[in-house]
């Protein structure tokens, strides 16, 4: 893992920043006064080495989506960069599979017409070859050619999403976003398509930034974890790193409450104390009213991405400093 870690980067994300205008109220149309902004995304940082998983947590709401939309190039931030860089000669490019494999595949499409789609789209193919390379998708992710005449409805859940892996391999990506894509899917098919992908990064030396909300999950598949709170990383680390030593308090209640992640797949447990909203955030530290270690200083200036340990975390007092 470590050796893999050296690599170069092939995704780096800077200060991105995306608020949303907040809808408007009949307080706002009566006074005249524009609403106020919700801050989705406030400077997010990070970079992922290729071959690698960078696993994202964060309770819902937190700004995991937007921010994989950002990436993608769905959607525009504010301000800050995603650069995909490239790697040994291969184009940079990037597929998303989403969460929902039910409404992510075109219904009236059938499943060779499906997955051609981005060999169109890049023009990758031509002829012939474009159906020996459905072909060949599908085997690559336990399916048969045979299902190439096929509709989405004839699939299971755990099918659907195989075949939106076939499609997204189809676009021959570098980079994969995956959006919680194991998270309407039973726990033994989850397990199932885990390994999936983790064989196909493997295969095809792909670079994931790999969304969760599950514990377990993000444990299983990340080499990196950056855990969000409020459109903020707060804390990023390598997998170890944050499941032996977390160093933010939100990190390690979020760990503390779960007290066996071995046994099954596990979602990230309510802690106590309310989220602020998005549109009127604490000045200091987001988590400072949810913070049992909180001090004056937290409420005065928002702490900064700094090391702590084996971690890099925005808290004056780390959890993880204070062990050793
Ligand atoms: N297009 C939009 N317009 C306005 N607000 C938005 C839009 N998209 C997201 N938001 C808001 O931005 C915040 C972050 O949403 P986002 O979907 O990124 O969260 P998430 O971490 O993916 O949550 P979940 O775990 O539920 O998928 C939320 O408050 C959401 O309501
Ligand atoms: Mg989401």
């Amino acid at each position: 893992m470590n050796s893999l870690m050296q690599s170069p980067d092939l995704l780096v994300v800077d200060d991105v920043r995306k608020t949303f205008q907040s809808s408007q109220s009949w307080l706002h149309r009566l006074t005249g006064q524009v609403p106020p902004r919700a801050m989705a995304l406030d400077g997010v940082s990070f970079h992922i080495p290729r071959g690698t998983t960078f696993g994202l947590v964060g309770e819902s709401g937190c700004g995991k989506s937007t921010l994989a939309r950002i990436i993608a190039g769905l959607m525009q931030p504010d301000s800050g960069s995603v650069s995909l860089l490239q790697a040994d000669g291969r184009r940079p490019r990037m597929q998303m599979i989403f969460q929902d494999p039910f409404s992510s595949l075109n219904s009236r499409w059938r499943i060779d017409r499906i997955i051609a789609e981005p060999i169109h789209a890049h023009r990758l193919r031509s002829g012939k070859a474009v159906r020996q390379r459905v072909d060949e998708l599908l085997e690559h992710v336990g399916l048969s050619p045979a299902d190439a005449t096929k509709y989405p409805h004839e699939f299971s859940g755990g099918q659907r999403q195989r075949i939106s892996i076939a499609r997204a391999l189809a676009g021959e990506p570098t980079f994969l976003i995956c959006d919680e894509p194991t998270s309407a899917l039973d726990v033994s098919v989850q397990a199932q398509i885990l390994n999936l992908l983790k064989d196909l990064q493997a295969e095809f030396d792909l670079t994931y930034l790999f969304i969760t909300h599950n514990l377990s999950v993000v444990r299983v598949m990340a080499h990196q974890i950056g855990v969000m709170y409020l459109g903020q990383l707060i804390e990023v680390a390598e997998q170890n790193a944050l499941f032996d030593q977390p160093a933010h308090p939100y990190a390690e209640m979020l760990l503390k409450a779960v007290p066996d992640l071995d046994v099954e797949a596990r979602d990230l447990h309510p802690i106590p104390g309310e989220v602020p909203s998005l549109l009127a955030l604490p000045t200091g530290c987001r988590f400072q009213n949810r913070c049992p270690w909180m001090q004056a200083r937290c409420a005065e200036t928002q702490p900064p991405m700094s090391r702590a340990g084996n971690s890099s975390v925005r808290c004056f007092i780390p959890r993880n400093a204070l062990a050793s």
